[in-house]
């Protein structure tokens, strides 16, 4: 591999907390940008592939022997590749690398695809000039991330906003963009594109079901994992915090008339 920028911690680790939640993650959920773009036989390269439901997805559509998933290390490799295994996508090619130094040959990919990857890293920029080196001339790259200061809830309750104060500063301290939806296309036009297509869409809860399953993802984050780790390292929320925290997000998740919507950021980028 050639010269890796710095690769911090990936605040959110990889407990059941985070990946039951990431499982629910599908193409249709998570890029519907980039569907209309998709035809068999085309070559696709999903960085940061992580739980491994929408690479899945994507190699349904353009094939599984073309699609090659990327991940960071070993362990998020062995996740990515037990999912695909399990929905009988064995032909899908997982490989270790990072984002911001890809192995690859320059203009071999038609499709890249990134989703809730750039805000977890120290330079995006690097990120997509490396998705527009490796992509097809007339190639496509397709980034969705998030905008955790664009969280919107009601009713008002105390423990979603220190959720996300407490969230933002140790992504920020991780060397990550956690409003990284609204950058993306100033990143893309510094990465070098010069045809970027900007949108955004939002993930909604305001259903019994779902409110639960976000309150769970959230609460448990603050209760093992790489985030409760570096809350209590850096003495910034102790586990009676932490509980009282999680707790108030579940009795807001409770409530009939809770409503949630978390904004992203998308750019389809042409090479
Ligand atoms: C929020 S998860 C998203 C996973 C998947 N794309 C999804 O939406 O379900 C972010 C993923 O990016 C991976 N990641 C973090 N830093 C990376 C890097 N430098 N290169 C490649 N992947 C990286 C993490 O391991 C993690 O699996």
């Amino acid at each position: 591999m050639s010269e890796t920028a710095a690769t911090p911690a990936y605040t959110p680790g990889y407990g059941a907390a985070v990946l039951d939640s990431h499982r629910l993650r599908t193409a249709q959920n998570s890029a519907a940008h980039l569907l209309e773009h998709l035809r068999p036989g085309q070559r696709l390269l999903d960085v940061g592939s992580g739980a491994g439901t929408i690479t899945a997805d994507l190699a349904r559509i353009v094939g599984p022997a073309q699609v090659t998933a990327l991940e960071v290390s070993e362990e998020a490799a062995a996740i990515t590749r037990a999912e695909l295994d399990r929905q009988g996508l064995a032909e899908v090619e997982v490989l270790v690398g990072d984002a911001q130094a890809l192995d690859l040959e320059a203009d071999t990919v038609d499709v890249v695809h990134a989703h809730q990857v750039l805000q977890h890293l120290p330079d995006p920029v690097r990120a997509l000039a490396e998705f527009r080196r490796v992509a097809r001339p007339g190639g496509i790259v397709a980034v969705r991330d998030s905008d955790y200061e664009g969280f919107r809830w009601w009713p008002e309750a105390a423990g979603i906003a220190q959720w996300r104060e407490l969230y933002l500063r140790a992504a920020r301290a991780n060397g990550g963009t956690p409003d990284a939806g609204r950058r993306l296309l100033a990143w893309a036009r510094a990465a070098g594109f010069a045809e970027v297509t900007a949108s955004s869409s939002t993930w909604t809860y305001a259903t019994e079901a779902s409110r639960a399953a976000w309150a769970a993802t959230c609460g448990g984050r603050l209760t093992a994992g790489p985030l409760a780790a570096q809350l209590e390292r850096e003495g910034w929320a102790d586990a009676a915090a932490r509980e009282e925290i999680a707790a108030d997000y579940r009795r807001w998740a409770a409530d009939p008339d809770a409503w949630f919507a978390l904004l992203h950021g998308e750019i389809i980028a042409r090479a």
